[in-house]
């Protein structure tokens, strides 16, 4: 057992309660409620009667609040289960900021659990739908037919061999006092249902008013972890815009604090300039003037944009980088590999992505997906030939960087396409296994 703890963490061990503190479940329990009673020929609760239902033991609730007698509010549970189990739980949302709180956490070698009174099959579900179980080391929550989990034994569960300094987060009394039962801390969280007096009363060790007041309790004064910087490139018609988009609202759902951008431009400075590039009007343009361009407005963006989100700890998500000038630059103009190399250099500061996705399109089906497309600016008016070096471009440069550049088969549906992006982007964002406690 590894009695010392890690330098930079305050907690060896984090125990989460799932619904209030890691996801907002509200509106998905809510209406799996409202649909139980009202297939059990109950009248309907208003909204404030539905919130009591979320947290504590469902079984306890309708005997509770709706004053079941237990055969009914069994029945009543297995109806909710119908709804919650297949719709409801995909009405969820992840709290803004928990996945890259969980990320630092596993990153500095924290165990982290949950401990919930959802069922486990469909809180494992939660957690692979929103990405969460890229870091839970354990999950546990009550055996299938035990309607009255008693919270301590949960987390007694969760606590894993040799924890030295373990503490639980939730948004419950019943969470702090489950902890403060096992003599360890119990941390409020006032952004759940629970609210202050509860927490309170429960004995909480400390509240935090939000996630990042939490992240400040569980990660101390370390600065945040530098964020993720993500590259989509491919040819003009590829859909890559698309994907970028459609990953950009995962990862917001996630939890994570996302920064979409894309080049040329992603700042008012670079977006003067790419309306330069890009106007069909600014027809005549030397090659050289184009790469300077793109690599001046490289610069502004780097600097305004990609650099400041990354120390945040954000995923910067970016359509098209450095590559894209390789690929129609250096061998769409001829200008040659070792000129972009060395003109982007300054732009860069040596800036680089961690993972770039290259959406590859045949050249023919790109161009004829582009025809019926919208109006093609200047760069969309090139010949075929032009598309042609483009495309073996991009070729080289997943080639020559086979670990940073990862290629994405993007002549299916969007949601074919997408699945493979999903793949992708989880394992940029999972980190290193926990260190065995
Ligand atoms: P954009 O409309 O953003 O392209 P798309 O929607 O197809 O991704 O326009 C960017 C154009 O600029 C696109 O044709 C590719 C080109 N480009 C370069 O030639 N070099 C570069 O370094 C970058 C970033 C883009």
């Amino acid at each position: 057992m590894d009695q010392k703890m890690n330098a930079s963490a305050r907690y060896d061990v984090c125990v989460f309660d799932l619904d209030g503190t890691l996801t907002q479940s509200g509106i998905g329990i809510g209406r799996s409620v409202r649909y139980a009673l009202e297939k059990m020929g109950r009248p309907t609760p208003d909204e404030d009667v539905l919130r009591r239902y979320i947290g504590p033991p469902l079984l306890e609730s309708f005997m509770q609040i709706d004053g079941m007698d237990e055969p009914d509010a069994r029945r009543a549970v297995e109806i909710y289960r119908e709804r919650y189990n297949t719709v409801g739980w995909r009405e969820n949302a992840v709290y803004p900021g928990i996945g890259t709180l969980l990320r630092a956490l596993k990153a500095r070698g924290v165990f982290v659990a949950v401990a919930t009174g959802k069922p486990t099959g469909v809180a494992s579900d939660i957690l692979a739908g929103f990405g969460l179980d890229l870091y839970v080391d354990k999950l546990v929550g009550p055996h299938p037919d035990d309607h009255h989990a008693d919270k301590a034994a949960l987390i007694a569960e969760a606590l894993p061999e040799g924890a030295v300094h373990p503490c639980m987060i939730g948004d419950r009394g019943g969470d702090v006092e489950g902890a403060r039962a096992l003599g360890i801390d119990g941390i409020g969280v006032l952004y759940g249902y629970g609210g202050r007096s509860e927490l309170e009363a429960a004995g909480a060790t400390c509240l935090a008013e939000d996630v990042s007041a939490l992240s400040g309790l569980l990660l101390g004064d370390d600065p945040v972890n530098r964020g993720l910087f993500i590259s989509f490139e491919g040819t003009d018609g590829s859909g890559k815009s698309t994907q970028l988009k459609k990953a950009s609202e995962m990862l917001t759902a996630w939890g994570y604090d996302v920064t979409l951008t894309r080049e040329p431009g992603g700042c008012p400075i670079s977006e003067r300039i790419r309306e330069i590039i890009l106007d069909v009007g600014s027809a005549g343009m030397t090659a050289e003037c184009e790469t300077l361009l793109y690599a001046a407005s490289r610069a502004q963006h780097v600097a305004q944009v990609i650099r400041p989100a990354l120390e945040r700890g954000a995923i910067v998500l970016c359509d098209r980088f450095v590559d894209s000038s390789m690929a129609y630059q250096a061998y769409g103009r001829r200008m040659g590999e070792d000129v972009i190399a060395r003109i982007n250099e300054p732009a860069t500061g040596g800036l680089e992505p961690d993972l770039t996705l290259f959406y590859d399109m045949s050249p023919e089906a790109a161009m004829s997906r582009r025809r019926s497309a919208s109006v093609p600016d200047r760069m969309e008016r090139e010949n075929e030939d032009f598309v042609l070096r483009v495309y073996d471009g991009f070729q080289r440069v997943v080639r020559e960087n086979p670990r940073r550049v990862r290629r994405v088969d993007a002549s299916g549906t969007v949601e074919e396409v997408f699945d493979q992006t999903r793949e992708l982007l989880r394992s940029a964002l999972a980190v290193g296994k926990t260190k065995k406690l």
